[in-house]
């Protein structure tokens, strides 16, 4: 038995990311977001034992609330935790300010980072286990008017790394999966799928559940999806003179899509 929590569940990568742990053998899933309906319905169309439990992560008492959810349904065992859940609202820092930079934060960084700890030493006891962290590229490099989500990404990439040399001696695994453009509910990508020129960049969430296993009872540290955006976290490196000048130049705008949860606030 093999019990696997994927945070983000109802939709998009999490989705995905459950569909593709529930065909492996003796996989029993936990499936956290904050839809009920549409996790009951994941969990009922699996082909193995899953739970869900549906709150909000930046709850207070959601850590918790979950780890209670393992103790009482799943023996208190822990084989796998991925920290999926994410969103994005775009804007300028100086129309948007603290209040958008807090909001990512919360969910993408303060979220995982309580999770985690609450949950640490079930994967502890659980060993040998992994934790796998959704980042993305954005988490290497940023552009106009997605400060704020970058900052959350840039932030967990390292904790991610440090966490990774810190429990690699208690059998806790801790992998990253860094995707590109992925069509999701939350991310579309119209803009770029609208476009023979850019359509290519766009990939699909199940090619990221596929890295989420690579990164996770894979043993690999670190995945991008695809694998060619690692160049660009590269070139921020090597070359940041000149990409800074296309980062800030007026084709960089065609790169920063539009996402669901900015279409909610407007
Ligand atoms: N798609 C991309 O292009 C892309 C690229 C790089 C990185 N990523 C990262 O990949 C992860 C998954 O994104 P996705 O593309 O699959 O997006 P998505 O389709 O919008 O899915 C996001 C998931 O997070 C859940 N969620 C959002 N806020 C929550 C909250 N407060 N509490 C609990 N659950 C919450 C949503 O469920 P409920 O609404 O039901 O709560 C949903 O299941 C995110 O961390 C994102 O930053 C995505």
């Amino acid at each position: 038995m093999s019990v696997a929590l994927v945070t983000g569940a109802s939709t998009g990568i999490g989705e995905a990311t459950a569909i593709r742990l529930s065909r492996e053998p003796g996989a029993e899933l936990v499936l956290v977001a904050r839809r009920e309906e549409r996790l009951r319905e994941l969990a009922e169309s699996l082909p193995c034992r899953a739970t869900y439990v549906a709150v909000d992560l930046t709850d207070e008492d959601a850590p918790q609330r979950i780890r209670q959810h393992l103790e009482s349904e799943h023996r208190g065992e822990l084989h796998l935790l991925v920290n999926n859940a994410g969103a994005a609202w775009r804007g300028e820092f100086a129309e948007s300010g603290h209040a958008n930079v807090k909001r990512h934060m919360e969910l993408n960084f303060d979220a995982p980072v309580r999770l985690t700890e609450a949950l640490l030493p079930l994967l502890r006891k659980s060993a040998p286990s992994a934790i796998v962290n959704v980042a993305s590229t954005a988490g290497r490099v940023a552009r106009a008017r997605t400060g704020a989500y970058s900052a959350s990404k840039f932030a967990l990439i390292g904790w991610t790394d440090a966490l990774y040399a810190e429990e690699k001696g208690n059998g806790v695994h801790v992998g990253m999966v860094l995707p590109g453009y992925i069509a999701t509910e939350g991310f579309p990508a119209t803009e770029l799928r609208e476009k023979a020129l850019t359509r290519w960049l766009v990939s699909k969430p199940e090619r990221v559940a596929d890295a989420i296993l690579e990164a996770g009872p894979g043993g690999r540290a670190e995945r991008y999806v695809p694998r060619f955006y690692a160049l660009a976290a590269v070139a921020r490196v090597l070359a940041s003179g000149p990409m800074r000048r296309v980062l800030s130049g007026g084709a960089a705008s065609a790169l920063t899509t539009s996402t669901a949860e900015e279409e909610r606030a407007t």
